[in-house]
C-alpha cells in the first residue's frame, strides 16, 4: 500500500487547539488536516458533561463525512468527557485525546512527584488529568486548579497583559509557594500555551511548564504508523489544512492566527452548522 492520503481529523472548541494542529504539522509534514472549531459554542468548560459529549459527537459526524482517517480531540475538556464514548461506541477510526499525553509529559517533567494541572472547570470537575498521572505514576501528587478566565483572556489575544498577570496571581501565586510546591505545571487547556510569559512571571523559572501538544502529535505519529495510515512521503497536498468553524470565520481567522503562529486567510475558513449533523 503506498501510504493513506486520507487527512487527519482534529477537532476543538475552538481556535485554541491550533497549537495540537500547529505541533503536529511540525511532527507530520507529510499529512493532510480537517480542523474543526465549534466556534459558536465555546466555551466547552463550563458546560456540562452531556452536552459537551453531545457536542463532541456532532463534531465526529462532520470530520467522518470529510473522510479522515484518524480523529484527534484537541480540546482538553471534550477528551476528558467523551474519549472514552468516541473510541468504544461507534468511530470507525482511531481516535486520540490529548489528556493521556499531557500527563504523560506531566510524569516526564517532574522530579518532586508534586505536579499541578490548570485546566477549564469542566476537566478539572471530571478529574480526568489527576486519573491519568496517577496511573502513570501512582505515588503522585497531583493538585488541579480550574482556570476559566485564562480562555476568555487568550481569546481575546491578551497574552501578556496586566490584567492576564493579575489572574495568573490570583489562580497562581498560592499554589507555587512555600516548600512542597509542585515542580511541574500542565497546561491542562488549549488556550494556556499562548499565556506562557504571564504564567512564568508567576511561578517563577524553577517549574516545568509543560503542555500537551508535542506528546499528543508523538502519540498521533506512533497510532498512524501502528496502525499504517501514514500518508507517503511526498504525497500532494502534504500540510495543506482545511477549517471548519461553526462561527464567524473572520474572527476565527484572526484569533486562530495567535494560536497557529501564522496567518489564517478569512476566506480558507468555511462556515458549518453542527445542529443540523
Ligand atoms: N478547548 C478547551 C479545552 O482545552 C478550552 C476552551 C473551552 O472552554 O472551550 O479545555
Amino acid at each position: 500500500m503506498p501510504g493513506d492520503p486520507r487527512p487527519i481529523g482534529v477537532f476543538d472548541s475552538g481556535m485554541g487547539g491550533l497549537t495540537v494542529l500547529k505541533a503536529l504539522a511540525a511532527r507530520l509534514p507529510h499529512e493532510r488536516f480537517v480542523y474543526l472549531g465549534d466556534t459558536a459554542r465555546l466555551p466547552y468548560g463550563t458546560k456540562s458533561a452531556e452536552t459537551v459529549q453531545a457536542y463532541a459527537l456532532q463534531a465526529t459526524r462532520l470530520l467522518l463525512d470529510q473522510g479522515v482517517k484518524m480523529l484527534v480531540i484537541a480540546c482538553n475538556t471534550a477528551s476528558a468527557v467523551s474519549l472514552d464514548l468516541l473510541q468504544e461506541a461507534w468511530t470507525p477510526i482511531p481516535v486520540i485525546g490529548v489528556i493521556e499525553p499531557g500527563a504523560r509529559a506531566g510524569v516526564a517533567a517532574t522530579r518532586n512527584r508534586r505536579i499541578a494541572v490548570i485546566a477549564t472547570e469542566g476537566t478539572v470537575r471530571g478529574g480526568a488529568y489527576a486519573r491519568a498521572i496517577r496511573r502513570l505514576m501512582s505515588e503522585a501528587s497531583v493538585v488541579q486548579q480550574p482556570c476559566q478566565v485564562f480562555v476568555a483572556l487568550a481569546e481575546e489575544g491578551w497574552t501578556d497583559s496586566p490584567a492576564t498577570r493579575a489572574a495568573a496571581a490570583h489562580y497562581l501565586e498560592a499554589l507555587f509557594s512555600g516548600p512542597s510546591a509542585p515542580d511541574t505545571l500542565v497546561l491542562g487547556c488549549t488556550h494556556f500555551p499562548v499565556l506562557t510569559e504571564a504564567i512564568r512571571a508567576v511561578i517563577g523559572g524553577g517549574v516545568a511548564l509543560v503542555d500537551s501538544a508535542e506528546t499528543t502529535a508523538g502519540a498521533v505519529a506512533e497510532a498512524l504508523l501502528g496502525a499504517g495510515l501514514e500518508s507517503e512521503t511526498g504525497a500532494s497536498e502534504a500540510g495543506t489544512v482545511r477549517f471548519f468553524a461553526t462561527d464567524s470565520p473572520e474572527r476565527f481567522a484572526r484569533v486562530g492566527t495567535i494560536f497557529l503562529g501564522r496567518p489564517i486567510e478569512p476566506a480558507s475558513v468555511e462556515l458549518v452548522d453542527l445542529r443540523v449533523l
